[in-house]
């Protein structure tokens, strides 16, 4: 029997809007300018994003499902779990490995995707809901720097945060969202984290600049969030799309660079930034990792790894870990 997913909203219109005014104030006034990534995915950027994953240089994707197919009966049963949660869960497309495995154990009951992109998530959860017979669909619309205590409890929950977006947080605020996932973990939960390892930097920059210019269009889309929102007129064909690796912070920096001298105004909050010819603006990291580094960064959360798996390649990696003690 199909069970209808029930849906919860803590990202609407309004929170985006009020959300969405305070970042482009803060960014387009901080020196170099910068825009935070998360408002890159409106219904055109979840479609953007969802092709980048099938360009032939952006190996991420297809490295993640590689290991989870690999793995996914080892993850199922370390996991124990009857619930998955997953975080940034967009068209949730590689769950499918996860809810497959755990289907077969017989325990699955409950699937909580978590995304602040409402019409992504929406559609996810109707396709789920149909394809499994039985299993409750609990979706939260939220972001996860504010909304995760909202993510329902019970049950054994393996909770999932795939496709590299640890590496998409500030290092300080990637602090804040390990120690915030930790402390909706009970006993017993498991936490399935995948990201981008570090490698030759002429690959890395190749994934993020693709010569369709996918990745451009979508870079620039956040433009255009901040144009329909907030009554802007920045103009698309000015900026230029830029991915930078940075050797010392080991990230990779996605940028639209200003191709003349041009004044922006932000009409919904009274703005005008002036951006110089040449002018960059960060819009979005993607951190690279070791795996001794994100050990470390689980323990300081109080999450012991338990496993870590990596693609035939070395690319990419999975790891599970729980709490301690
Ligand atoms: N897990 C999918 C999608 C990764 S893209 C995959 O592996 O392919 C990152 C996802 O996180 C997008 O669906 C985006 O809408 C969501 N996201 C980005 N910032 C977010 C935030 N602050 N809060 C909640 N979701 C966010
Ligand atoms: N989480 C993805 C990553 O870091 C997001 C991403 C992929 C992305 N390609 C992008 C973000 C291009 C901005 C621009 O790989």
């Amino acid at each position: 029997m199909m069970i209808e997913p029930v849906v919860d909203i803590f990202v609407d219109p309004a929170w985006i809007e009020q959300a969405l005014r305070a970042d482009v104030a803060e960014g387009l006034s901080a020196r170099p300018k910068e825009l935070p990534p998360k408002w890159f995915y409106d219904d055109r950027g979840s479609e953007l994003f969802d092709q980048i994953t099938r360009l032939p240089d952006y190996y991420p994707t297809r490295r993640e499902r590689e290991i989870l197919e690999r793995e996914v009966d080892v993850i199922a049963e370390r996991s124990g779990a009857d619930t998955v949660v997953e975080l940034g869960s967009g068209t949730s497309e590689k769950t499918r490995i996860v809810l497959d495995a755990l289907a077969a154990t017989g325990r699955l009951r409950r699937y909580v995707p978590f995304d602040n992109s409402e019409a992504t998530l929406r559609n996810a959860a109707a396709d789920l809901a149909a394809a499994y017979a039985g299993l409750a669909v609990h979706g939260v619309v939220g972001d996860f720097e504010h909304h995760l205590c909202h993510i329902p409890g019970g049950g054994c929950r393996l909770i999932m945060l795939l496709g590299g977006t640890i590496g998409n947080f500030a290092p300080a605020a990637r602090k804040d969202f390990l120690a915030a996932v930790a402390s909706t973990m009970a006993p017993g939960d498991t936490f399935l984290l995948g990201f981008d390892l570090v490698k030759d930097p002429d690959r890395l920059i190749a994934a993020y600049d693709d010569p369709a210019g996918v990745t451009a269009a979508f870079n620039r889309n956040v433009l255009s969030v901040i144009n329909r929102r907030l009554d802007a007129d920045f103009d698309l064909g000015q900026f230029e799309h830029e991915a930078r690796f940075d050797p010392d912070e080991e990230w990779i920096e996605m940028r639209l660079r200003s191709r003349c001298s041009q004044k922006v105004t932000i009409g919904g909050i009274g703005l005008t930034v002036d951006f110089a010819s040449d002018e960059p603006m960060r819009t979005e990291i993607s951190a690279k990792f070791r795996p001794e580094g994100i050990a470390s960064e689980l323990a300081s959360v109080g999450l012991a790894m338990e496993r870590l798996w990596t693609d035939a390649r070395d690319d990419y990696a999975l790891t599970i870990s729980r709490m301690v003690g």
